[in-house]
């Protein structure tokens, strides 16, 4: 049987994204009430990031150390991958020693061919393509603010970019329109715009920041430069008129959150005043990072 892996939320229906997302509220208030068991005893995570990470390494390893388990890390040069092993050996080599294995890496290609080539769940840890784990603590963090995302309006402001990609996907599942507002040359991938609107995906992707947010539920930027861009000078020209300050803000509605999956550069794509504000939930979303890894773990070895 193929293991369930984690790569795009383009491949999980509805229902499992709302099982995840219902799974992980339980273990949020379960922690909060001191509440912990085992379900992961001598299971094993190893993560190899090629990137830097603060909030996706330290929230797997504390989530799969708090399920009972235990996590091996590795940045991608000190693995034999890093001097030319190929990435189907190292699938097959990692295959037979843990239980689960988390990427973080340039290519989304090479993010395929170990889940192609592992005989364990492979849990994308971002590519340069997408991240779905982010998106699944910002729809947690979306949700305890503002209820039900189903028919609520999401504002995408700055570079269509792999988190931009992943929000599409999952505003597409859950019935949320999406409103991206970018630089022509910074729009989302067309496979993603195309995948979105063969499923009947509420979607607007426009250059014009103050339509995007009109009435907007949440207002979400990312970086203007994310890790390995190729010419971070003229993406930062072509994203000035792009940033989330608190003119743009007064466009949404009154009570709109503001999201970003950090880490965040103010006096660039958000001013101080937005994400330090009343509106801003960055904290609670970089936290419910921890919720939802465990329940993609859980769900990931066939426990959820
Ligand atoms: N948001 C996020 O993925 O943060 P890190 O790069 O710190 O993991
Ligand atoms: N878009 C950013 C996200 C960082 C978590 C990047 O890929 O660098």
């Amino acid at each position: 049987m193929k293991p369930r892996h984690f790569i795009d939320l383009a491949d999980i229906d509805a229902a499992t994204l709302s099982h995840l997302l219902a799974h992980a509220a339980r273990l949020k208030k379960e922690r909060a009430a001191g509440e912990f068991s085992s379900p992961l005893s001598h299971k094993k995570l190893a993560m190899i990031f090629e990137k830097n990470s603060t909030r996706t390494r330290v929230s797997f390893e504390v989530a799969m150390t708090e399920l009972g388990g235990h996590v091996l890390s590795f940045n991608g040069s000190e693995l034999q991958l890093g001097r030319g092993e190929t990435v189907s050996d190292t699938a097959q080599v990692l295959s037979r020693y843990v239980d689960v294995i988390m990427l973080r890496c340039h290519s989304h290609e090479k993010l395929l061919e170990l889940a192609e080539n592992a005989a364990v769940p492979v849990i994308n840890g971002l590519t340069e393509y997408s991240h779905p784990c982010q998106i699944l603590a910002d729809i947690m963090t979306f949700e305890e603010n503002l209820g039900d995302i189903n028919g609520k309006v999401i504002a995408w402001v700055g570079d269509g970019n792999n988190v931009s990609h992943s929000w599409m996907q999952a505003a597409c599942l859950l019935g949320a329109e999406m409103r991206v507002a970018c630089p022509k040359e910074l729009a989302p991938l067309p496979d993603v715009e195309k995948w979105a609107r063969a499923r009947g995906a509420k979607l607007t992707i426009d250059t014009d920041p103050k339509k995007a947010v009109a009435g907007a539920h949440a207002v979400i930027t990312d970086t203007w430069v994310s890790m390995g861009d190729p010419d971070a000078e003229a993406q930062m020209r072509l994203l000035a008129p792009y940033q989330v300050n608190d003119q743009l803000m007064r466009y949404a509605h009154k009570d709109a959150i503001f999201l970003h999956c950090l880490p965040a550069h103010r006096g660039e794509e958000v001013t101080p005043e937005v994400i330090d504000g009343p509106q801003s939930r960055v904290f609670d979303e970089a936290e419910n990072r921890l919720h939802v890894q465990k329940a993609i773990l859980l769900w990931c070895l066939g426990v959820i």
